[in-house]
């Protein structure tokens, strides 16, 4: 592990951060995060995301897509109820009707936005939208002007912003900022630009609309090429103020620009890209973990910033290098993104005050329930695996403490396994607060398990995928356990871990049934279209 100390200072950094390279961080996670295949999460799961994203300083939260669904809506009325120093936007196409939805679901945000978008590129133009350019020209002015009408912060949308003609682009960005809004945000919708290409074109931007003082430019880029976050520095480069990411990348198809990345980058080479964040880098690493967690979307081990590997050196010249000094092979410390390591090792002896502190310094902050719910899960734990790392106690924390207002819950299973078949299983589940039992059997344990969890809570929803993998080395290792269900065109994934991995199996499973029932509830209207 580092001992050295980040430099305070890195290399060519301003004395002092001026108030012109100040970049605003635009955090979708909520929605373009939310709209990742498989992805799904319910109001405690968002509130507990936006309380995360505040307490890192995250500028502005997007928080849903208000007229999307039932669930968006509560979604972002909850989290503008809760969020008191980051602003709160909420997404509208440009309609009358969407835009008062989101301006509904705003009502109790202390700093409300209403970000309004169309798309502008020639594609979506004719095939999408199937509307000439000049009736795309008068919907800006008429949607910008309609939302300013209700709320002072507006921020407009060239959806597919990329791909535009650029003479177009600049009359539409010209005639929103006219119309009153605030912040431009022109996304590379589909993850097509280049960074040269993106540091071009936004310096066109800014120098051929007229009025570009008058707003400040914001970059929303797509991952489709891996670039998401290259174009994002290249956007800060050309003029920029305004990045919109996400939380460990997450976001349609190959996801949305990574939040932690950006940031990173922008401290670690502040020499060459004098700009900063209000991001507190020391919540990065709790607030990926979190995300992770509720959507049941692992991070990559070899991911940027937050992935497992991130600060691991196994080779014995590196392992060398770095007793000798850190900063042979580590550009930044752990600590600097919120790794702790300490010095408190876990063990079956370890007390509850012991167990709040380790959790405390992994960054968990819990009520007094569900650290009696996790204290009991960590004593089963020690009871069973003789040595418990960091990474048992995050998966346990994770497990236990996100499943609390879930409708079905898993009690108790035993498992008949062996070449001798058939492979049986006795399970127990809480439903809705009763609690029932079926036994079934199935082309191995985990079948039979599955099967079983049919038995007791009927659904169509087919198994697309199941995934093991090992929290730490050992063969007593915890198992952490991925299943994807999906129903009617819907998918969600599950997350289970326990030192069994039978038990963590119908953990995952049942944690997808809970998601998909959350789902279930999302019935977006007929016409909807998803935004990119
Ligand atoms: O990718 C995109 O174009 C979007 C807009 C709706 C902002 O997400
Ligand atoms: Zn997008």
């Amino acid at each position: 592990m580092s001992q050295h100390a980040a430099p305070a200072k890195p290399a060519g950094r301003p004395e002092a951060n001026r108030a012109e390279d100040r970049v605003v961080i635009f955090d979708t996670t909520l929605r373009d995060g939310e709209q990742s295949p498989g992805c799904s999460m319910n109001l405690e799961e968002k509130l507990k995301i936006a309380a995360q994203l505040e307490e890192m300083g995250v500028d502005i939260i997007e928080a849903g897509f208000p007229i999307a669904s039932n669930g968006d809506f509560e979604a972002v009325r909850e989290v503008a109820k809760l969020v008191k120093t980051s602003q709160v936007a909420g997404l509208a196409r440009a309609t009358r009707k969407d835009i008062d939805r989101a301006w509904e679901a705003l009502q109790h945000a202390v700093r409300p936005r209403i970000h309004t978008f169309l798309s502008t590129s020639p594609l979506h133009m004719k095939y999408k939208l199937q509307l000439p350019p000049e009736d795309v020209y008068q919907a800006v002015i008429d949607s910008v002007t309609h939302a300013r009408n209700l709320c002072e912060d507006v921020e407009w949308s060239a959806e597919d912003g990329t791909r535009t003609e650029p003479d177009f682009l600049c009359r539409c960005i010209e005639a929103a900022i006219k119309a009153g809004a605030r912040t431009i945000n022109v996304p590379d919708t589909v993850g097509y630009t280049v960074p040269e290409e993106m540091y071009a074109f936004f310096r066109m931007l800014i120098e051929r609309v007229p009025n570009s003082d008058k707003a400040i430019f914001s970059a929303h880029n797509h991952n489709d090429l891996g670039l998401g976050v290259a174009n994002s520095l290249a956007a800060v480069r050309a003029g920029v103020r305004q990045v919109e990411c996400t939380i460990n990348g997450i976001g349609e198809r190959a996801g949305n620009a990574a939040m932690e990345e950006i940031v990173m980058a922008l401290r670690v080479r502040n020499d060459v890209m004098p700009y900063w964040t209000g991001i507190d880098a020391t919540k990065i690493t709790k607030a990926s973990r979190l995300l992770s967690t509720v959507t049941g979307f692992s991070v990559q081990p070899n991911k940027a910033i937050v992935g497992a590997n991130a600060f691991a050196h196994e080779s014995g010249i590196h392992q060398d290098g770095m007793l000798k000094n850190a900063q042979t092979y580590e550009i930044m410390t752990p600590e600097s993104v919120g790794l702790n390591r300490s010095n408190l090792v876990m063990g079956k002896h370890s007390g509850r005050h012991a167990f709040k502190t380790k959790l405390q310094e992994l960054g968990y902050t819990l009520s007094d329930n569900q650290l009696g719910d996790a204290f009991v899960r960590f004593k089963e734990l020690a009871d069973a695996k003789k040595e418990i790392f960091d990474e048992d106690l995050i998966a346990l924390v994770d497990d236990a403490v996100l499943r609390v207002n879930d409708h079905v819950r898993f009690q108790s299973m035993q498992v008949v396994a062996g070449t001798r078949g058939p492979q049986t299983c006795d399970l127990a589940l809480e439903i809705d607060g009763k609690v029932q039992e079926a036994n079934a059997s199935g082309n191995g344990p985990v079948d039979a398990a599955f099967n079983a969890i049919r038995k007791l809570f009927p659904h169509e929803a087919t198994l697309q995928l199941y995934q093991v993998h090992a929290v730490t080395g050992g063969t007593d290792a915890q198992a952490e356990v991925t299943v994807r269900l999906a129903e009617n065109g819907k998918t969600v994934n599950g997350q289970g871990a326990d030192h069994d991995t039978l038990v963590a199996s119908v953990r995952a499973y049942v944690n997808a049934l809970n998601k998909l029932l959350v789902k279930r509830l999302k019935t977006a209207p007929e016409t909807m279209q998803r935004a990119g």
